[in-house]
């Protein structure tokens, strides 16, 4: 078999699948929503769990230096950012991390800026922490790339808007934000003594000729004002580990965290995370690469399939392996064009309206599948628009 070929994950609890007849009333689809890849987890990562599987005591563990010293080094070397051992702690989730610091370096009732679209929890996470929202609009230029305006962005500003949630690569729209992009919108948030959570998740995933910039990375002063999420879910397909880091390079701004991080009592997480989380980081540039291989493959299928039925508008993502799909030109609204999606193509996607009121008329795709699914999967797209 394949490194990148089909795996059938019926078997294990996998959302993707599990999740079929409650979110899209039937078994009868193939699920191409939620973000992690039907691929297989690198086999570093497996065999090192399984090395570890041979001392008989699985108890409380304490994340070693060695596994923080493997994502610095993934860091530097891929992102050109240098983090320092104390800026890093250890996360369940990037999610319940973005909880986390929001409640600890904001009050109740302050605004917190999300760009609409976007993954869901950036919304859920403000909104059940009683905060509250300033949806900026992300809309797409002459050319159709994604901008935030930040023009519009002072307007919709407060005094009490203390936090932004940056996407960076962006979930959905598949941006990876320039460095002149990043800076401008740095210095506003400096100007405004707005701090940066900047959701680096997806930095691992991104294709020629872009590259990932940390926001952190881009000056002294944004080192001090950003916070970094990030973690190997998303690069070594490895969600199922419930790993991930928060990188606070102000000492201000960690305390401050830390507070709130011991009040939730996350401890240091699970053995066997931890040992996935040193392998993937310390052994896993050459399947990554090989990853990154694949997903532009699969990537340039869709485009070529996008050629030739105009009723879909896609542009290749700069990064993460999500296809943002424009379905406005088949008039449905947002329900039909989730019926259609399901009844007649066969497929469960995310859709567009499920990421803010921008996403309305898209569908997301998740195309991080074996070669074969993915042409299966537009080939039943394709008949249902011909019918
Ligand atoms: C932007 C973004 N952040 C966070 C997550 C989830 O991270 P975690 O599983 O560590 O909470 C996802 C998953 O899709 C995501 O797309």
């Amino acid at each position: 078999m394949g490194e990148f070929d089909t795996i059938d994950r019926t078997s294990s609890n996998a959302e993707k699948y599990t999740l079929r007849q409650k979110l899209f009333g039937t078994e009868e689809v193939h699920p191409m929503w939620v973000a992690d890849m039907d691929i297989a987890t690198p086999i570093c990562v497996v065999a090192a769990v399984q090395e570890r599987l041979k001392h008989p005591i699985i108890g409380y563990e304490i994340m070693p230096e060695s596994a923080f010293e493997a994502q610095v080094a993934w860091v530097s070397e891929h992102h050109a950012f240098t983090m320092q051992r104390e800026w890093l702690s250890y996360s369940p989730s990037v999610v319940a991390s973005i909880g986390c610091t929001i409640r600890a370096l904001s009050e109740a009732g302050d605004e917190v800026i999300v760009m609409d679209p976007v993954y869901p929890p950036f919304y859920s996470m403000v909104k059940e922490n009683n905060r509250r929202l300033v949806i900026h609009p992300l809309r797409q230029d002459e050319e159709g790339v994604y901008r935030f305006d930040l023009d519009l962005l002072r307007t919709q500003i407060t005094d009490k808007t203390k936090l932004l949630l940056l996407c960076s690569p962006h979930n959905p729209v598949g941006r990876v934000w320039s460095r002149d992009e990043l800076g401008a919108l740095g210095t506003f948030c400096l100007e405004h003594s707005i701090v940066i959570i900047s959701d680096e998740i997806h930095s691992d995933i991104v294709f020629q000729p872009h590259s990932h910039i940390p926001m952190g990375s881009l000056s002294k002063e944004l080192l001090n004002n950003t916070v970094t999420l990030t973690g190997p879910g998303k690069t070594f397909n490895m969600a199922g580990f419930s790993i991930s880091t928060v990188c606070i390079p102000s000492e201000e701004l960690r305390t401050r965290y830390k507070e709130e991080y011991h009040r939730v009592h996350w401890g240091d997480g699970a053995a066997l995370s931890h040992v996935a989380f040193e392998a993937a980081y310390r052994d896993g540039s050459p399947w990554h690469q090989r990853l990154i291989g694949h997903l532009s493959h699969n990537a340039l299928l869709i485009e070529e399939w996008a050629a030739k039925h105009p009723l879909i508008r896609y542009s290749p993502p700069e990064g993460t392996y999500l296809a943002w799909l424009d379905c406005r030109a088949l008039g449905l609204g947002d329900r039909e064009l989730r019926e259609f999606f399901i009844q007649k193509a066969g497929l469960g996607l995310s859709p567009g309206l499920s990421f803010g009121k921008e996403g309305s008329g898209f569908m997301r795709l998740n195309f991080a599948v074996p070669t074969s699914v993915l042409t299966q999967a537009l080939e039943q797209l394709g008949k249902a628009l011909n019918d």
